[in-house]
């Protein structure tokens, strides 16, 4: 059932629109421009602060999530790997909330994490995609994603629609909270609404990525920079990346660079800029200067107005649609995940079941 792709992965970042429009529908009214959230048995309203728990790439939608829930709804989010989160000592309590994020929704550490909260009484929200999994049946609030069944074991299409409805959610906890007002709700639903066509128009971003295929498959090393929302899309572009390909690859805060890995940039190391035009741009610039002036080729993924700015000098500029910064990490993740998929294809390696890995990692 891969229908005309080569692979499942391939196969699934090209659904993307499509599911990430229909996780949205379950969540925004796009006539009364209003979020709604499934019915819970508990105050979210009282809710104070949250920890978000989960592993991998479902871990990195949540890294993203944290900026929108901290900007919107003003609430404090720690955020920690499922398999860490038992060796520290929770400070749980009813005011908190466990929000735990997972495709499969049985992988173990996570489940774990969910049960050690609620044994402490403390309520837990679900963001899952398999709707009868252990952990949809267990949370206390379950918010669901529409990706339907993910095949490839590289996460892509339950990342989308993880940030969906992780984006739905900071909005909908925003209005509860009083944080933000009607107006900017309906602001923030339509901006949702725009998603799944500039992700489609994104696709469009194959033919230029697979050019670049080639040369980065002789890499022996990658890093990947950005900041802020961007910096979480960095560490999941390397993560995908080293599943598939298996070159070794890093994501940094761009700022971080200067503090030890910039040591490593020579001539040979391809670094990755994820640098959309907006007020943390020029400082990612600054970083990508810094980069070039050591030799190392850079390649720009950013919108006309920052290619515009400064495509000088760089290996390849990825240009993606310009949208509103509350969705860039939707439309971002789409070259993050082509780049991933070519350079793979261009090594030859198994892209759907890569090696050392399962689907669904079931024990601890
Ligand atoms: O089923 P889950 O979302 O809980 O799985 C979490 C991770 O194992 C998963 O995202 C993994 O990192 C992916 N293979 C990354 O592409």
């Amino acid at each position: 059932e891969k229908g005309n792709h080569r692979h499942f992965m391939e196969k699934e970042i090209h659904e993307q629109p499509i599911v990430v429009a229909q996780t949205l529908g379950a969540y925004l009214d796009p006539l009364a421009e209003t979020v709604g959230l499934p019915p819970c048995d508990f105050d979210l309203a009282a809710i104070t602060r949250i920890q978000i728990v989960a592993c991998g790439t479902a871990l990195l939608a949540g890294h993203v999530a944290s900026y929108w829930l901290e900007s919107l709804a003003r609430i404090p989010v720690a955020i920690e790997n499922a398999s860490e989160f038992r060796y520290r000592e929770p400070v749980c309590g009813p005011d908190a909330l466990l929000l735990v994020i997972s495709q499969s929704g049985e992988t173990a550490d996570t489940l774990a994490a969910l049960r050690h909260a609620r044994a402490a009484g403390q309520k837990v929200a679900a963001v899952v995609n398999v709707p009868s999994s252990t952990m949809a049946r267990e949370a206390d609030l379950l918010l669901p994603t529409h990706a339907g069944p993910e095949i490839g074991v590289a996460s892509t299409k339950a990342f989308t629609c993880q940030l969906a409805v992780l984006a739905a959610f900071a909005v909908a906890l925003a209005r509860l909270r009083g944080t933000i007002d009607a107006e900017a709700e309906a602001a923030h639903v339509r901006m949702l609404t725009e998603a799944p066509a500039a992700m489609n128009a994104a696709l469009a971003l194959e033919a230029p990525i697979q050019a670049l295929a080639q040369p980065l498959s002789r890499a022996q090393d990658i890093l990947y920079i950005g900041r802020g929302p961007d910096f979480p899309m960095a560490l999941e572009g390397a993560l995908k990346l080293k599943e598939i390909s298996y070159i070794h690859a890093e994501g940094y805060a761009a700022g971080e660079l200067k503090h030890g890995p910039i040591a490593l940039v020579d001539e040979h190391m391809p670094v990755i800029v994820i640098a959309p035009s907006g007020p943390r741009f020029e400082k990612t610039i600054s970083n990508m200067a810094e980069v070039m002036a050591r030799g190392g080729q850079v390649v720009l993924i950013s919108d006309a107005a920052g290619l515009a700015a400064q495509a000088a000098g760089t290996m390849a500029a990825i240009e993606v649609p310009q949208v509103p910064s509350f969705i860039q990490p939707l439309v971002m993740a789409v070259p993050v995940q082509l780049l991933a998929y070519h350079v793979a294809l261009a090594k030859g390696t198994d892209v759907d079941q890569p090696r050392n890995l399962a689907k669904s990692v079931t024990v601890e």
